[in-house]
Formats: C-alpha cells, structure tokens, sequence
C-alpha cells in the first residue's frame, strides 16, 4: 500500500518536471509552418516576416508565455473576410518592441470601409489574452484596427495605429479619404486598460460595445471621431468606464456615447471623464445620442444611460465655429442618475441641442 502509493507520487512528480522544463524552451517564428512547435514554449521570438495572403497568423500561447517581436510582420494583400492576426492565451507578456505592423491598407482602401466595396479583412489585431500588450505599431489597417476581447485582466500601452496615409483620397474613393471605418480600439472585454497609445485614423478611436472596469487614460487620438461608448445594441452593458488625461484632436466628434435607436435591454452606467483636452473638434464636442446611427433623431428608450460625470478633472473643448459643443438626445426618461458636469469647459463653437435630459448639474451652454 505504501510504496505504491509513493510510486504514483514519484511519477506524478516526474510528469510535473518533464512538462515544465521542456516548455522553457524558446521558441523562434519566421514563417507561419514555426508556429505550431513555437507556440510550445514559452518565450516566442517572432522574426520578421510575410504572413501569406489569406491566413491568419494566429498564437494559441501557453499561460505565462513571453512574446518578443523582433521584426517587421507584413500581411499579404487579398480580399478577404480576416483576421489577419489573432493572439489568444492568458497571462501573456506581449513585447511588442515597436516593431511596424503592416496591414497593407491601400491595397483594399476605396472610401467604403466595411459598408462596401472590396470585402476587408478585419480586425487586423485579434486580441483575446490577458496580461500586457506594449509597444506595437500598426500602419495601414485595412479597416478595423485593434478588437480587444480579452479573456481576463489586461493592460495596453504604448500601442501606436497610424492610418494617417487613408486621409488621402486614391483612385477608388471618389475623392473621399480612401481609409474608412479603421477604428482604433473595438472592446467588448472586462477588465482592460488602454495607456499611453496613439490612433490616427477615420473612425472611433475607442469604441467600447460592451464591458465593465475599462479605463483609457492618456491616449492621443487625430483625425477620426474620438472616444465612443457604443455604439450600443440590445442586451449589453457597459459600466464603469474611466475616460482619463486623454487627447483628441481634429476629431469629428471627441466624446460621445450612442446607443442604437432600435436597441432594448440594455444599460451604459458610470462613465467619468477626467482631465481630458479635445481641440478643433469639427462636429460634436460631446454627443450622447439614443437615436444612432443617426446623430439627433428621434430617440429610442430601450438603453438606459445612467451616471455620466465629467469631473473631478477639468475635461477642456475647442471646436471650429460650426462646431456644436454638447449635445444631448435622451428617450423619454432614459437618462438618470447624476450627471455632474461641473467639469466640462468648452470654448468656441456653437451651442447643441439638449433634449430630455433633466439630470445634468454643474454645466450649461
Ligand atoms: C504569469 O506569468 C509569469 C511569467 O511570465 C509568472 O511569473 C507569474 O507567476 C504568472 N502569474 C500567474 C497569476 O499565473
Ligand atoms: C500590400 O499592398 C500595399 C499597398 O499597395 C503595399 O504597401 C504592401 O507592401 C503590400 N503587401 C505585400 C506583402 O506585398
Ligand atoms: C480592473 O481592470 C484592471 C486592468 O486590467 C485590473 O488591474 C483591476 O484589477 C480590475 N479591477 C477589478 C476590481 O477587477
Ligand atoms: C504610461 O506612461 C506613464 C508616463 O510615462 C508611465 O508612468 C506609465 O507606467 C505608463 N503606463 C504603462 C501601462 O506602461
Ligand atoms: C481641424 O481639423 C480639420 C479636420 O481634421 C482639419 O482639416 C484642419 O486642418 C484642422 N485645423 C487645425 C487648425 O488644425
């Protein structure tokens, strides 16, 4: 009895070495036939590479796995439905040592997004890890950017998205600016902070459609149409979102919360913008909207929205002169709780419309 039972312990231990020894190797990726042994250890060094047109470049990573990116990673150019890349594992330490990732955008762009046209592969970052993910720089996306939906706690910083070159228009978009619905940061995770990251681009440099204890702080968005909560459909919440020390400039809008006309059952709750600058805003300063897609039209009732404070931090607008500063279109008694204001600055622009809304304090235009 004894001695067997000492066996079974003996072996178990043996098991128990054998496994955690032989995945502290490091595993080296420069093609997409590595990834398979790669993804066995882990510490992953990924060199540059083209990741063949049509695949994606996925890593189902061991918990507790280093990624090191050491080059450039292209993507080859196909009209297809994507991701180009997805990263799933938890724990994951994510060094993306500002390495260029490069969607090949202008090959799909044609001012169409993904309303029509050439079909696009997106999201071209697929995240569904938890730990931390810095230092990665995407050009070019095709459409979408960053869709985070991680598994547990997860912390981004010092990610860089630069579609800068879609503001131009090409030969497909009719004079439009060629890239179209490359959003930032789509987010329907829990537990997530965004820091210190950079988008430029022609859609929501945030745009959270589900998810609690979200926190982007410090971020520089240019150019697209800033930090959204939305947009909402049915049977979602979203609750407590910090929207912290953030830039937004040449923004159509720069904070704004939408929640879709048709949308029921569900609830955006506890937002707080704190300390944030948006300047040269050309459309909405601040929009909270129940009607979208459209900006003001007739609003549905189906999506609460409750508590949504800009304070303690001076949160400060500039607009152009054509600017509406603050909007606000709430169904009937579908705005509530406190709304405490008092740290919202605007200058310049015009007044917009607020509409059933009886719970803003501290501000008024
Ligand atoms: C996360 O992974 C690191 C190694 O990168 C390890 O030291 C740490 O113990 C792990 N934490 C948890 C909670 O598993
Ligand atoms: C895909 O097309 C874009 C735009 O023409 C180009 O910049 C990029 O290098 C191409 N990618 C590859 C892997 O050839
Ligand atoms: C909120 O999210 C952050 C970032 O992932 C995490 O560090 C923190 O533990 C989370 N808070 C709670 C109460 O889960
Ligand atoms: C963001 O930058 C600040 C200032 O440099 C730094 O203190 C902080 O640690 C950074 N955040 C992350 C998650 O790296
Ligand atoms: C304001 O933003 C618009 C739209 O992005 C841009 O065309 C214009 O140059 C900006 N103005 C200034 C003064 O930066």
């Amino acid at each position: 009895m004894f001695p067997l039972s000492a066996l079974v312990f003996l072996v178990a231990g043996i098991a128990t070495v054998t496994k955690a020894s032989s995945s502290s190797c490091i595993g080296t990726i420069s093609s997409l036939n590595d990834v398979s042994s790669a993804i066995k250890c882990t510490t992953v060094n990924i060199n540059a590479f083209t990741v063949p047109a049509g695949k994606t470049f996925e890593l189902q990573l061991l918990a507790g796995t280093t990624v090191n990116v050491l080059g450039e990673i292209q993507f080859g150019n196909k009209s297809w439905a994507g991701p180009l890349f997805e990263v799933k594992g938890s724990n994951i330490t994510f060094n993306g040592n500002n390495q260029k990732w490069d969607g090949g955008g202008p090959f799909y762009w044609d001012g169409k997004g993904t309303n029509g046209g050439t079909t696009k592969p997106r999201p071209m970052m697929h995240i569904l890890m938890s730990g931390t993910l810095n230092n990665v720089q995407v050009v070019n996306t095709p459409a979408h950017a960053f869709s985070v939906a991680n598994s547990g706690p997860l912390t981004i910083s010092g990610v860089t998205v630069d579609d800068s070159q879609g503001n131009q228009p090409n030969s497909k978009s009719s004079g439009l600016a060629a890239g179209h619905n490359t959003d930032g940061f789509d987010v329907s995770g829990s537990n997530l902070l965004i820091e210190n990251s950079t988008v430029i681009n022609q859609d929501d440099c945030l745009a959270i459609g589900r998810g609690t204890n979200i926190t982007f702080s410090n971020n520089y968005c240019k150019g697209g149409h800033g930090i959204s909560v939305g947009s909402i459909s049915s049977n979602v919440v979203v609750s407590n979102i910090d929207i912290s020390g953030n830039n937004v400039v040449n923004s159509a809008y720069s904070f704004r919360i939408k929640t879709d006309k048709s949308a029921t059952n569900s609830a955006v709750k506890d937002v707080t913008y704190n300390a944030n600058t948006a300047t040269n805003c050309t459309q909405y300063g601040v929009l909270i909207t129940q009607s979208y897609p459209t900006d003001l039209g007739t609003p549905g009732n189906g999506v609460t929205i409750s508590n949504i404070n800009f304070n303690p931090g001076t949160t400060s607008l500039t607009g152009t002169n054509s600017a509406y500063m603050v909007a606000v279109n709430c169904g009937t008694g579908s705005c509530t709780g406190t709304w405490d204001w008092s740290g919202l600055e605007t200058i310049g622009g015009k007044a917009g419309s607020i509409t059933n809304n009886k719970v803003i304090t501290g501000f008024t235009q």
